[in-house]
């Protein structure tokens, strides 16, 4: 039995997009969903039961970081990551595939593997695929990612056509190496970077193995919102139906909109708690930097549509002195916040795929949220 079963509920009769759900290990998620980023063991700043709190119903974690610290063998130790951060809903892991090529130093990739210095502490490190998914078993995720290249952009087409087929070989070896096929699901990572070609290989070489999933990788990586569509247009329709999907690294509500359209059925990004950290907020209207002057007296919420903890408590002028004061309760409400919009908006997706009217929706929410600045 694999660990991961996607169900298909209904396709929007407006767009095609897919109301279903990913059945994992610790639970059910409704799909299309967003999850928050927790790339240290924890979604900066907020508690697993403030995440309940706003309906997120699976997180993303790091190989890479927690493979450098605290190390993947103490999270075994603790009794894994659901454990250890006590939290015992669905977790993803990405592979550590992304990470190594932004920030570690020194890197060097061979068909072997890539070996790098730790961005911490600049000791000698080696990822790999089997060395990835290891350290994947350790922590125990629901849902685990194949160690992948996302090329950079632009790139040679022969560069990117080399790093796709290895990411083939590497998917392959993963697969072997995976310990624990019952408990935790592998997903497959489509590159071919801007090249429709390549993006088919990927996609025929990924789909001839069988993965309980599939995402879509090195995209969101310099190009214009307009080629990452039409990139993503051309590849989901080579994914199989029965599998969800899951776009890396994308999350503006733009694109959360639009990807569902295209049959997008999972998302992630570090956006909405980046920002967040520094007092811009995502509201119904578009964006709003809450710690602005102009907010000195307003003592209505950031959002006046939200109800979410911090809109329901707390004013903007609050909100923006506390962070002015360099109070962390203030960098903690515009997180729990942004989340929450987020969440929300998935909720809203779903409801519109389920009365068959996404199309419109999409229309509503960018009349009032407007285009300009995603
Ligand atoms: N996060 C965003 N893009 C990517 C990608 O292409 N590969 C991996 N592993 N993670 C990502
Ligand atoms: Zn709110």
């Amino acid at each position: 039995m694999s660990a991961i079963r996607y169900e298909l509920i209904k396709t929007c009769a407006q767009t095609g997009a897919r109301l279903g759900r990913v059945h994992t290990p610790h639970g059910v998620i409704d799909t299309p969903t967003f999850m928050p980023v927790g790339t240290q063991a924890t979604v900066k700043g907020i508690s697993p039961e403030e995440l309940k709190e706003l309906n997120a119903q699976i997180i993303l974690s790091n190989t890479y970081h927690l493979f450098l610290r605290p190390g993947h063998e103490l999270v075994r130790a603790a009794g894994g990551l659901h454990k250890m951060m006590n939290w015992d809903r669905p977790i993803l892991t990405d592979s550590g595939g992304f990470q190594v090529f932004s920030l570690a130093e020194m890197r060097k990739i061979t068909e072997e593997g890539v070996t790098f210095r730790s961005h911490l502490n600049g000791d000698k490190l080696f990822l790999s695929p089997e060395v990835a998914t290891g350290v994947q078993n350790a922590l125990g995720s629901d849902i685990m990612m194949a160690f992948d290249e996302c090329p950079p952009y632009p790139a040679e087409y022969e560069y990117v056509k080399q790093s796709t087929e290895r990411t083939s070989r590497w998917a392959e070896r993963c697969l072997k190496a995976h310990a624990r096929p019952n408990d935790q699901g592998l997903f497959a990572i489509v590159q071919g970077g801007m090249h429709k070609d390549l993006r088919a290989q990927s996609a025929a070489d990924l789909t001839s193995l069988d993965f309980p999933g599939y995402a879509i990788g090195g995209l969101s990586v310099g190009e214009s919102k307009e080629i990452m569509y039409e990139v993503l247009e051309h590849t989901v329709p080579l994914l199989p139906s029965r599998k969800p999907r899951y776009l890396m690294g994308v999350g503006s509500p733009d694109a959360l909109v639009e990807g569902s359209i295209r049959g997008v059925d999972m998302f992630d990004c570090v956006l909405p708690t980046r920002i967040a950290r520094n007092g811009t907020t995502m509201t119904s209207q578009g964006r709003l930097v809450v710690k602005n002057a102009k907010f000195a007296e307003d003592f209505g919420p950031i959002d006046p549509e939200c109800d979410c903890y911090a809109c329901r408590n707390y004013s903007r002028a609050y909100i923006r002195h506390l962070i002015r004061a360099d109070e962390m309760f203030g960098l903690r409400l515009t997180t729990i916040h942004n989340l929450h919009f987020l969440v929300h908006l998935m909720s809203q997706v779903r409801q519109a795929i389920r009365d068959d009217r996404l199309g419109d929706f999409r229309d509503e929410f960018f009349e009032k949220y407007g285009m300009a600045h995603n």
